[in-house]
């Protein structure tokens, strides 16, 4: 078998042709066109672009969140072409862990509920145990009943860390994770998420405009008029 067959074969996150078109007013708008993209288990990737490039468009594509209009998509070597929304979320339960950058925790639960909430739908009877863990973990062990509005910027970034991290997923994508938090906040967020990814081998696919950040992913690429280019480790600019 060639390398390439090999390499084919294992990737968690296989995009092939993938294109998203939205109508807009009058206007046909291509976000994205013909893109190409493979993720292999505990990798690091990082994908740049311009605001509007579509980048928030395709992590929501990549995670089955949303839908393409042309292309397919395999995520754990399953094509999501044959899944409805149900399905989707199945694939997903447990296995795919999100971390946005308006942090989307639910304003009425409290740290703790809100970690558990991905543990919901799966079995287990030490989800408790494993919510207050992973608050610890992040360094929240005094903040577990406070609202999200009772906590800074950083803390509740790192209340959905996790919240990502909780069910042990292999794959977890951030949408400009540190874009809403100052540069010390966010690089604390940043060294836990990629302290977890080596730890847990997690495949990280993150979505940044910064590039202190995608320097230290494994790998970089930039989102501009619809495709991915591969970028080299010296044209991100510290
Ligand atoms: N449902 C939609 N309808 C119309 N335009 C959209 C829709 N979703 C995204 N867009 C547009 O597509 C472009 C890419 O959006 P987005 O993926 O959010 O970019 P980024 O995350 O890179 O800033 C933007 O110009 C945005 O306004
Ligand atoms: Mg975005």
């Amino acid at each position: 078998m060639s390398n390439s067959q090999t390499r084919e074969m294992s990737a968690i996150l296989h995009a092939k042709g993938l294109g998203k078109q939205v109508i807009s007013g009058e206007r046909r708008l291509d976000i994205l066109s013909s893109l190409d993209l493979e993720v292999f288990p505990g990798e690091s990737v990082a994908i740049l672009g311009s605001s509007g490039a579509g980048k928030s468009t395709l992590l929501g594509l990549l995670a089955g969140l949303d839908i393409p209009t042309s292309g397919e998509l395999d995520l754990f070597g399953q094509s999501l072409k044959d899944l409805d929304e149900d399905g989707r979320a199945g694939l997903r339960a447990g296995r795919v862990g999100f971390v946005f950058q308006n942090f989307q925790l639910l304003p009425t639960l409290t740290a703790l509920e809100n970690v558990l909430l991905p543990l919901e739908l799966l079995p287990g009877s030490d989800h408790q145990i494993r919510g207050r863990e992973w608050l610890t973990r992040v360094g929240l062990g005094e903040r577990m009943n406070h609202l999200p509005k009772q906590l800074s910027g950083g803390e509740q970034q790192r209340v959905a860390v996790a919240r990502a991290f909780v069910t042990a997923p292999e794959l977890v994508f951030a949408d400009e994770p540190t874009g809403n938090l100052d540069r010390g906040t966010g690089g604390k967020v940043i060294d836990l998420l990629f302290e977890l990814n080596r730890e847990a081998g997690t495949t990280l696919v993150l979505v940044t405009h910064d590039h202190h950040l995608a320097r230290r992913c494994d790998r970089c690429l930039k989102l501009d008029a619809g495709h991915l280019a591969v970028l080299h480790r010296d044209e991100v600019e510290a």
